[in-house]
């Protein structure tokens, strides 16, 4: 206590002392940690999967906060030395598990987990449909979601503030609130946010996305939005915050009113994939839930959004995608396993994707360098003319999103470019006559477009884990 107050910076601190080896005392400041209560023990760890096999009771430290963990009991105390009480909470049953199965890698399990992390989101969130018609008046909400009325009420602009891959999320999910809903929203990465944040808008819904809710940028970036529009008088600037996580017990659920858990289960991986998509669906999820409070609503002389027709249709597609992620994972297994040699001394790989699945570029080139140290860009399609060009060989595989919709033909003319340079071209795309172009071809099936990405990521996840592991990488780490 005496030595907290000099310290500068974030901290998780365990601190041992010989003179009293039964006793830990633990303290915190803009890094996670948590205290566990096992059966006649005590223990703390950064993140809830640590204490699986220990305990499921836990006392996440709030910040500034010191303990005195001993065989008798936790001593609690706040930033000024004042003993405090708080009851502990309990994990859920799914939260405790962290066992790799018969899988080499837990990213691999992961990998193959996310139909179920798709069946579980419609189950959860897409309720069946009404008997006695659709048609009839009042047949009930297309998408449930477990959020308060005043999350949607009066919403004119949306914000989202994230890091890596969840930022990746984050920019699916504005395209869908924008062209379902008719929101303008922008994405941030919250580490330039905190440190110059647009002008204050007024009516602005503030999401940060965080699978393990955690990240300090995006916890601090929050506290800001927060901070800065508690200050002001005027209600429509008040601070209106939505938390996208996989961890309903973490800071971030602390720090915001509303949350939306993804409940996608424990990720050991440390590259993110199943509450990548857990992220995806969450977006799904709000932008139909915004979408259908706007139908027929005109906004700025065009129409906001989409019809509740075609918001149906959507839906009746979402129901499929369980089957569809189970065919795809395992064929994509297969596929990329038998490519990833051809990785072996790749230096470089451009990934290129245009209107919603720009994001699914940038999360492939990520995914890529993050496990398997190669270098990767993620680019939009038609960009790449404008400079990156000049770095494609044969040398440099190009891997191009190119699914039927708004920019399909555009990509295709991109990929040809990207081909007369030599380049080695590997299409995510469907098995089609137009997809001859490509000198590999990783299927996937023809949904509509703005689902597309949902399905195209399955292919960038696992060429990403093929050829890590190919190279004998530990992958998990
Ligand atoms: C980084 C990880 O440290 O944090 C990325 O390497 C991850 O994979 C990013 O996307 C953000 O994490 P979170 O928990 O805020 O979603």
């Amino acid at each position: 206590q005496a030595v907290l107050p000099r310290l500068h910076g974030a901290y998780a601190l365990a601190v041992v002392w010989a003179e009293l080896p039964g006793a830990l005392v633990v303290a915190r400041k803009a890094a996670p940690l948590l205290i566990g209560l096992g059966e006649g023990e005590f223990l703390c760890a950064s993140d809830t999967p640590a204490l699986a096999g220990f305990t499921r009771t836990i006392l996440p430290l709030e910040d500034g906060e010191v303990a005195l963990l001993t065989p008798l009991g936790i001593e609690l105390y706040d930033a000024g030395g004042t003993r405090v009480q708080r009851t502990p909470t309990l994990l859920s049953g799914t939260e405790h598990v962290a066992d790799k199965r018969s899988f080499r890698h837990f990213m691999l399990k992961e990998i193959h987990e996310q139909p179920e992390t798709a069946a579980l989101w419609v189950a959860r969130h897409l309720p069946e449909p009404v008997a006695g018609g659709a048609e009839a008046p009042h047949a009930g909400s297309l998408v449930a979601l477990p959020l308060d009325e005043s999350v949607y009420a009066g919403v004119e602009r949306i914000q989202i503030l994230a890091c890596g891959t969840s930022r990746h999320a984050a920019q699916v999910g504005a395209y869908l609130l924008e062209q379902l809903a008719g929101i303008s929203t922008s994405v941030f990465y919250a580490s330039e946010f905190r440190y110059a944040p647009p002008p204050l808008s007024a009516h602005t819904l503030t999401i940060g996305v965080t699978q393990s809710g955690e990240t300090a940028d995006t916890l601090a970036a929050l506290a800001m939005e927060q901070e800065r529009r508690q200050l002001v008088a005027d209600p429509a600037y008040a601070p209106r915050l939505l938390g996208i996580t996989n961890r309903p017990e973490s800071s971030l659920a602390r720090m915001v009113d509303h949350i939306l858990d993804i409940g996608a289960g424990i990720e050991v991986g440390v590259a993110a994939t199943k509450t990548f998509l857990g992220q995806l669906l969450a977006f799904y999820a709000l932008a139909l839930a915004f979408a259908e409070r706007r139908v027929g609503q005109r906004q700025g002389g065009g129409s906001s959004g989409r019809s509740r027709e075609e918001l149906k249709a959507l839906v009746a597609q979402l129901r499929q995608l369980p089957q569809q992620l189970e065919a795809l994972v395992a064929d994509h297994d297969q596929r990329c396993a038998a490519l990833a040699h051809r990785f072996e001394g790749t230096q470089d790989v451009i990934f290129l994707g245009r209107g919603i699945n720009f994001p699914i570029a940038l999360e492939g080139a990520l995914k890529l360098k993050e496990i398997s140290y190669i270098h990767a860009e993620g680019y939009p399609a038609g960009e790449m003319k404008h400079g990156p060009i000049a770095l494609l060989d044969a040398k440099v595989p190009v891997v191009s999103i190119a699914v039927p919709g708004t920019v399909f033909d555009k990509v295709l003319s991109n990929a040809q470019e990207a081909k007369a340079r030599d380049a080695q071209l590997i299409g995510v795309a469907p098995d089609c006559p137009d997809a001859e172009l490509f000198d590999t071809l990783l299927p996937v099936p023809v949904v509509d477009e703005l689902l597309s990405p949902l399905l195209t990521v399955i292919p960038m996840q696992l060429l990403s884990y093929h050829i890590a592991a190919h190279r004998g990488l530990d992958v998990d780490q």
